[in-house]
C-alpha cells in the first residue's frame, strides 16, 4: 500500500497497459468511444480493433487522474481477447477489485472506461448493422454525462442514497447541474422499492 492506492494502482498508474502513444489514425480503430467532459479535465478515448467480435487490441487516452489511469489500464488487459458481448458486460466494480481497492471518494474516476468502452461497441454495433444489440433499454437522466436511470441504480445497489453519495459514485450532475431534481426523484423512488 502506498497512502491511498494500493501497490497494484500505484504499478498500473506508473507503467499503463495499452495507452495511445501513437496517433489515432495509425492505430487503425475498428470502433471509437469517447466519454467524459473536458471541462471537468477527466474525458476519456478507448478505440478498439475488433475481428469476429473478438477484441483483438485496444488503446485509450485520459485527462483523468490516477484511479481513471490505473482502471481503465486494468480495463485494457481485461478485456483484450474477450467477445464483444462479455466485455460490454465488464463492471467498474470489477476493475476496483482487481486493483485491490481504490478509496471511496475516487470510485467514480473508475466508470469512465467502462462507459467509453461500452460506447465503442455501440458504435460497432450500429457500424455493422446491429444497432442497440446490447444495449439494455434504460433512459438517460444526466444528458450532459449520458448517465441513466440504470447507472443509478446501480450506485443505489452499492450503497448511494443521497445526492452526494450518487455523485461521487456517477459524477452525475457536474456539468450544468440541472439534473438534479430528476435523479434525486429516482433515487427516492428506488429507496421505495427496495428499502
Ligand atoms: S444534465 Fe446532468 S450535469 Fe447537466
Amino acid at each position: 500500500m502506498n497512502g491511498l492506492y494500493s501497490d497494484t494502482v500505484m504499478e498500473h498508474f506508473t507503467n499503463p497497459r495499452n495507452a495511445l502513444l501513437e496517433d489515432e489514425a495509425s492505430f487503425g480503430a475498428d470502433a471509437r468511444g469517447l466519454t467524459g467532459n473536458i471541462k471537468c479535465g477527466d474525458q476519456m478515448l478507448m478505440l478498439l480493433k475488433i475481428k469476429d467480435d473478438v477484441i483483438t487490441d485496444v488503446r485509450w487516452k485520459t485527462y483523468g487522474c490516477a484511479s481513471a489511469i490505473a482502471s481503465t489500464s486494468m480495463l485494457s488487459e481485461t478485456i483484450k481477447g474477450m467477445k464483444i458481448e462479455d466485455a460490454y458486460k465488464v463492471k467498474p466494480e470489477d476493475l476496483v477489485a482487481k486493483l485491490g481497492g481504490l478509496p471511496s471518494f475516487k470510485i467514480h474516476c473508475s466508470v469512465l472506461g467502462d462507459k467509453a468502452l461500452r460506447s465503442a461497441i455501440d458504435e460497432y454495433l450500429e457500424k455493422t448493422g446491429r444497432k442497440g444489440m446490447l444495449k439494455e433499454e434504460s433512459s438517460v437522466i444526466c444528458h450532459c454525462l449520458g448517465i441513466t436511470d440504470k447507472d443509478i441504480e446501480e450506485a443505489f445497489h452499492n450503497g448511494a442514497r443521497d445526492w452526494e453519495a450518487l455523485q461521487q459514485a456517477t459524477k452525475i450532475g457536474t456539468v450544468c447541474g440541472s439534473c438534479k431534481e430528476k435523479a434525486d426523484e429516482y433515487l427516492h423512488g428506488l429507496e421505495h422499492i427496495y428499502s
